[in-house]
C-alpha cells in the first residue's frame, strides 16, 4: 500500500528460480492461420525468446490448411508482430534468431493423411528432445479437439504412457457448451491422453494480478484474518468491457456472456477469492481447493435464477462518444436474438467461511468502462460514536483488487476532514504495480505458454473444475431457455447495464460500485 516502500522489480530477463526449467521441445500450433496465433501466441513466444525464457532449443511448427512456405509464414508472423507485439519496435536481431526456429506444415486437421506428414516433419528434427517433447496447441474450433487428439494418438505423436519424452495438448476455451458436451469432450480427450497431459486454458489465470490473489490473501496477516463472514459484508466481482461484440457475432450467438465469461473467467476469479488455502502451491492441491469451492456454491433452482440472475442485451447507444449499433444489428446476429451480452448474479457459498455472504458477479459488453475488479466490502463498525455528528452515513471499509487496467489494490477507509468541526470522509490508499514494480507485466499467454512447456498445470483448469463450473451455468441457462428478453433486460450501449441489475442489489440495500478511478 505504502508507496514509499521500495521493492526491487525483477529484471525482465531474470529466469524464475521457482519454476521448473522448460526442456527443449517442439510446439505445434493447430490453427496457425487464425487470429489467436497472430494476436497472442506468436507475440508471446517472441517475447519469451527475447527474455531468454524459451527452452535451450525449440521448433515452432505452424499447422494449417493453406499452402505456405516456411519463409512465407515467417513473413506473415513478422507483420503480425509489428501490430501485436507488446514491446515495439520489434527487435530485428531477436526476430532473426527467433524466426530460425519457425516452420510450417500444410495439413487439414480433419484428414488422416495430415498426421503422418506432421510426424515425418517432427521426426526430421535433429535432436531427440525436439522429436519427443511435443506440445500441441489446439487453437482451433472445439469441435475439432476430439478428432485431432485421436489422430495424433494414432500417428504415434501422443502416446498415452507419455514415453519417451513428454507430450501435452493445450486447448482453448470454450471447453464444451454445457456440462454434457464438456463431459463428452473430456471423455474423448482422456481416451487418447491422460489428464496430466491436457492443459485447458483460461487466460485470466495467466494474468499477474489474478495470480496475486492467493499471494495477497495468504501472505498478509491483517487481511487473512478478516477474510470471512465475520468481517465481510459482501463481495463484488466485475469484468466489464467497453467493446461490443463486433465481428464475433457468429460465436457470440452460440455462447452469450454466460458461457463466454461467467463459466470461466468470473468463476475462476471467484474461486481464487473464496477458496481455502491449499496445502501447497502445486497444481493438484490448488485445483482441489478450487473444485471444493465451486461445489459449495449453492445450486440455483429456476426460482432462484429468476430472483438472483439478471441477463441483459445492449441496444444502440454511445460509448466514448462513438455511436454503437445494438446487438441485434451486429453482423451474423439474428435480428430477434435473445442472446445475453450482460449477466449479473448473486451467489452464496454454503461453507463455514462464507455462510450468508452474498457474492455479486457482473460482466457485460458495451459498458462505459473496461475494468476487471474485485471489491471486498467489509462490515461497518457500530455508528454510535459518530452518529450525532455524522449521521448514519459512515462508509464501510472496502478493499478493491484492480485486476486490470491500472493494476493494483486500493483500500478505502474513513478519515476526519481537517477542520474545527467533526466531519468524516472516505479516503483511499492505492498500491499500483506500475509505480512499485515498473512497467514489467508479462502478458497472460507468456506465462501460460511457459508453464505448459515446463509441465506445470497449476494455472490450467482440471477436468472436474470445468465440469463443476458448467453445472452452475447450466442451471441458469436452463431457467432462461425459451424465455424472451423483456424491456427491463435491454440496456443502451454506454450504460452500466439493465435496470434489473440495479434492482438485484437494491433488494438487500446494496449497490454496484463503479471501477476505482486512479488519478
Ligand atoms: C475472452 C472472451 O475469453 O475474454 C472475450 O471470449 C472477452 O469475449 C475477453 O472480450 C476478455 O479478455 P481480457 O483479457 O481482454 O479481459
Amino acid at each position: 500500500m505504502n508507496q514509499t516502500a521500495t521493492i526491487e522489480a525483477p529484471a525482465a530477463s531474470q529466469p524464475d528460480e521457482a519454476r521448473k526449467p522448460a526442456q527443449a521441445c517442439s510446439i505445434v500450433i493447430f490453427g496457425a492461420s487464425g487470429d489467436l496465433t497472430a494476436r497472442k501466441l506468436i507475440p508471446a513466444f517472441y517475447q519469451l525468446h527475447k527474455q531468454k525464457q524459451m527452452p535451450p532449443d525449440f521448433r515452432l511448427v505452424g499447422f494449417a490448411r493453406r499452402e505456405k512456405t516456411d519463409a512465407g509464414w515467417r513473413e506473415e508472423l513478422r507483420q503480425a508482430l509489428e501490430e501485436f507485439s507488446r514491446t515495439k519496435p520489434v527487435d530485428d536481431k531477436v526476430w532473426q534468431d527467433f524466426s530460425q526456429h519457425i516452420c510450417y506444415c500444410r495439413g487439414d486437421i480433419t484428414e488422416n493423411e495430415a498426421y503422418p506428414k506432421l510426424e515425418r516433419q517432427l521426426a526430421s528434427f535433429g535432436s531427440e528432445p525436439l522429436r519427443q517433447n511435443l506440445l500441441f496447441y489446439l487453437a482451433t474450433s472445439p469441435s475439432q479437439f476430439g478428432d485431432a487428439v485421436e489422430q495424433l494418438h494414432r500417428a504415434g505423436l501422443l502416446p498415452k504412457d507419455g514415453e519417451p519424452g513428454w507430450q501435452r495438448i493445450v486447448v482453448e476455451k470454450p471447453f464444451g457448451h454445457d456440462l454434457e458436451s464438456a463431459h463428452r469432450l473430456n471423455a474423448q480427450l482422456t481416451r487418447y491422453a491422460r489428464e496430466p497431459q491436457i492443459f485447458r486454458i483460461d487466460h485470466y489465470l495467466g494474468k499477474e494480478t489474478v495470480q496475486n490473489i492467493l499471494m495477497f490473501r495468504f501472505s498478509n496477516a491483517i487481511f487473512e484474518r478478516l477474510w470471512n463472514r465475520d468481517s465481510i459484508d459482501h463481495v463484488q466481482v466485475m469484468v466489464t468491457e467497453k467493446l461490443g461484440v463486433g465481428q464475433r457475432g457468429g460465436y457470440y450467438e452460440e455462447a452469450g456472456a454466460l458461457r463466454d465469461m461467467v463459466q470461466n473467467h468470473l468463476l475462476q476469479i471467484l474461486s481464487l477469492i473464496a477458496m481455502e488455502p491449499p496445502v501447497s502451491l502445486e497444481a493438484e492441491p490448488s485445483r482441489d481447493e478450487k473444485v471444493k469451492l465451486l461445489k459449495s456454491i449453492r445450486p440455483l433452482t429456476p426460482q432462484d435464477v429468476a430472483r438472483q440472475v439478471v441477463r441483459g442485451q445492449y441496444v444502440a447507444g454511445i460509448v466514448d462518444g462513438e455511436a454503437r449499433p445494438g446487438y441485434r444489428q451486429e453482423p451474423k446476429v439474428r435480428p430477434d436474438s435473445d442472446v445475453e451480452t450482460y449477466v449479473a448474479l448473486k451467489l452464496f457459498i454454503d461453507n463455514w467461511r462464507w455462510s450468508g455472504v452474498p457474492f455479486f458477479l457482473r460482466t457485460g459488453k458495451n459498458l462505459p468502462a473496461s475494468a476487471s475488479e474485485v471489491r471486498i466490502q467489509f462490515r461497518p463498525t457500530p455508528h454510535v460514536l459518530f452518529a450525532a455528528q455524522c449521521g448514519q452515513k459512515l462508509d464501510s471499509n472496502a478493499l478493491t483488487l484492480r485486476l486490470q487496467p491500472n493494476e493494483g489494490i486500493s483500500l478505502r477507509f474513513n478519515g476526519k476532514v481537517p477542520g474545527l468541526s467533526l466531519g468524516v470522509r472516505p479516503v483511499r490508499m492505492h498500491f499500483s504495480y506500475d509505480a512499485e514494480f515498473g512497467a514489467y507485466t508479462p502478458e497472460a499467454y507468456e506465462r501460460l505458454l511457459l508453464e505448459a512447456m515446463a509441465g506445470d498445470a497449476t494455472l490450467f483448469i482440471r477436468r472436474d473444475e470445468v465440469e463443476a463450473a458448467w453445472q452452475i451455468v447450466d442451471s441458469i441457462r436452463e431457467a432462461w431457455d425459451g424465455k424472451r428478453l423483456s424491456n427491463r433486460e435491454l440496456y443502451a450501449a454506454g450504460t452500466w447495464g439493465p435496470v434489473a441489475a440495479d434492482d438485484l442489489l437494491a433488494q438487500t440495500g446494496h449497490a454496484w460500485h463503479e471501477p476505482v478511478v486512479i488519478q
